[in-house]
Order: C-alpha cells, then structure tokens, then sequence
C-alpha cells in the first residue's frame, strides 16, 4: 500500500470567515462581484467536470490533445520525481503526464474542494498503488504551506485556470509559484488562447445550459453556507467577451428588481433590474503575453505547445 494523506490547510472556520468576508465585500461594492473559487462545492466540481464533456467547451479537449503528444518530452526535459498540481479537479488530464513520469514518486494534488481530491486520489491510486500521493485542501493563492518533497519537481497549473486570475492576482500567483521552484523544477502551464468569439462565447454559455447552471451554483453555496435567500432563477447567466481586456466575464444578471437577504451577514442586498453581478473572468492569452507574464515573475519559457487547431498552448518554464 502507497501512502495516502490528505492534509487541510484550510480550516472550516478560516474558509467560513474567507467566505463571509468575500460575499460582504463582493455584495456591497459596486459593481458587484464574488471570487471564483466557491463555485467548487462538491456540486460545483461535478458540475465543471460536466462542462469538460460538452460539445462547445474544447479547451479540455485541446489540453489532453497536447498532454498526449508532449508528455515524454515533459518527463524527459524535467524527469520529475514530484508533480505538484494546483487546482488539480479530477486529475483525470493528469493520468497523461503520472503515466509519462516514469521517475515520479509523488503527486500532491492541490485544491479547494475536498470531494474532488477524495474522487481524483481513488481512481488514481485504484491504477497506480505504488504512487504516494499527498492530497492538500488550500487556496493556491494564498500561499501554500506544500509536504517537503524530492526533486526535481514539476509544478502543473491545467486547465486554463490561471485565466481565472485577474491580471495584479495573476502576476502575484507567478511571483508565489517560482518563489516554490528550486534550480531543476519546472512549471507546466496551460493557458486558453485568443480565438473567433463565436467559439469562445460558446463555450462559456453552451446550449445545454450546464456553464448557466454551474454559475449559479455559488448562489446555492451562499444560501446554505450564509444563510441567504437567493432564487436562482431569479438571476440569468451571462458571458460576455471583453476584446479590450481579451478574457470572457462570467456574469449573473437580476432578472427583477429584487432584495436578497444575507442572515449570517445580517446583510439585505438590493439589486435593480438588469443589474450584472461578475462572478468570473477567463482570460485568453496570446504567447508573446504569456512569456513577458512568465518573464516579470522571474520564469523563463522553454517550450511553448499547442494543440493542431492552434486553441490552447501549454508553456513550460523554469526559474530564470
Ligand atoms: N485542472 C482541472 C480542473 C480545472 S477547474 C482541469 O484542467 O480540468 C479549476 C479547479 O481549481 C477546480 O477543481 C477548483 O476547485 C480549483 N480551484 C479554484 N480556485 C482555487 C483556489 N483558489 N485554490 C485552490 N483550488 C482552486
Ligand atoms: N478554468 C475554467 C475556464 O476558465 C473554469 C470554467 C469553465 C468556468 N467554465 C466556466 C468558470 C464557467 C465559470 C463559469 O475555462
């Protein structure tokens, strides 16, 4: 039997106290706003893991297209024996690269949601039992308390979700990732590039209604973890491309002029008819951003992948 651990580095109080000071400030400014990462209750997770199977939403797709083609020269250019992931999901992309590793002697998958970490280390240890993997429940923007591990280490960020930082948050994310590098590590970056709108709106707001349902699910966290009386159909999922600021926003929009009331906040929220609450953006990259983003945080681009249709790069960089 390999080891399994799962470590909580956020304790529940700390993520309540997270979560009440989130939805207060996110509900009072203006315009108003909630940070992404309460979207992944256990629900929120099997939700986007829905979106990665829909027709529209190619940017998993795309992903594993370049994990399948460029995994040996990723095990050969780091020779992991430690792969970090952060905001690691299902890990299911993941199997591509544990199966290239062939020196990899742990995994620590890290993420917000407890149930996907559970879901992800049983299919995986189910295949691999001689691997160690050491699970860890944290925000991966607030720096990470990580196992002490072997190197050389990879450190892996999928799935486009780098794109969910907003630009200053994006930059200070970097800063903490190659402040976790040793000389040999690597980082393995997937980012979602600049495309047709019509493809990128798609994706984000596809036919079967599974992206709209997804939004909304931070309404149902709010509700059962604050207390709060939002009616989800009160609310009409929006994505909007920003060519400006070249990301898509994620918005919900009140249907009606409406008050929701906030009991753990004791808190009463007015939203006028038409008003737009952002919930997410996710940003497009383009390579020259990509290597001056990596450059600023002190990372240095080696290998720049994309799928055949050009949609999705992974970049692999180490400490400069
Ligand atoms: N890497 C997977 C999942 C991407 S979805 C894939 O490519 O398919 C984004 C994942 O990041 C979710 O599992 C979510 O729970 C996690 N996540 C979002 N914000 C986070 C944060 N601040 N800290 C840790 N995990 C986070
Ligand atoms: N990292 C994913 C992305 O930006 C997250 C995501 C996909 C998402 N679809 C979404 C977030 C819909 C909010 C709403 O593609």
């Amino acid at each position: 039997m390999s080891p399994f651990l799962l470590t909580r580095t956020l304790p529940e109080d700390a993520t309540d106290a997270a979560l009440r000071a989130d939805v207060l400030h996110g509900l009072t400014c203006t315009p108003k706003s909630l940070p992404p990462k309460w979207f992944y209750d256990a629900r929120g997770s099997a939700l986007f893991d829905e979106i990665t199977t829909l027709p529209e939403y190619y940017p998993t797709r795309a992903e594993r297209e370049i994990l399948l083609a460029r995994a040996p020269e990723i095990a050969a250019a780091t020779g992991a024996r430690t792969l970090i992931e952060l905001g690691s999901g299902s890990s299911d992309k993941t199997r591509h690269l544990i199966d290239a590793l062939t020196s990899l002697e742990t995994y620590v998958p890290v993420d917000v949601s407890e149930s996907a970490l559970r879901g992800a280390a049983n299919t995986l240890l189910a295949d691999r039992p001689a691997l160690g993997v050491h699970a860890l429940i944290a925000d991966f923007t607030g720096g990470l308390a990580l196992p002490g591990t072997q190197g050389p280490r990879l450190v892996a960020f999928l799935g486009g979700t780098v794109g969910n930082l907003l630009p200053q948050e994006r930059a200070a994310f970097l800063s903490s990732v190659r402040a976790m590098l040793s000389p040999g590590d690597a980082l393995l970056l997937g980012t979602d590039l600049v495309k047709d709108e019509a493809v990128l709106v798609a994706a984000y707001d596809d036919a079967a209604g599974v992206t709209a349902a997804f939004n909304k699910n931070v309404l149902h966290v709010i509700n059962r973890e604050l207390g709060a009386d939002f009616q989800a159909d009160a609310f009409a999922h929006v994505a909007v491309w920003d060519r400006d600021n070249e990301w898509i926003e994620m918005r919900l929009r009140s249907r009606v002029a409406q008050t929701v009331k906030v009991q753990a906040l004791d808190l009463a929220v007015d939203f006028e008819r038409g008003e737009e609450l952002r919930t997410e953006i996710s940003a497009k990259f383009r390579e020259e951003g990509v290597r001056r983003e990596l450059a600023v945080a002190g990372l240095e681009l080696t290998h720049w992948w994309t799928d055949a249709r050009g949609r999705f790069a992974l970049s692999l960089a180490t400490a400069a």
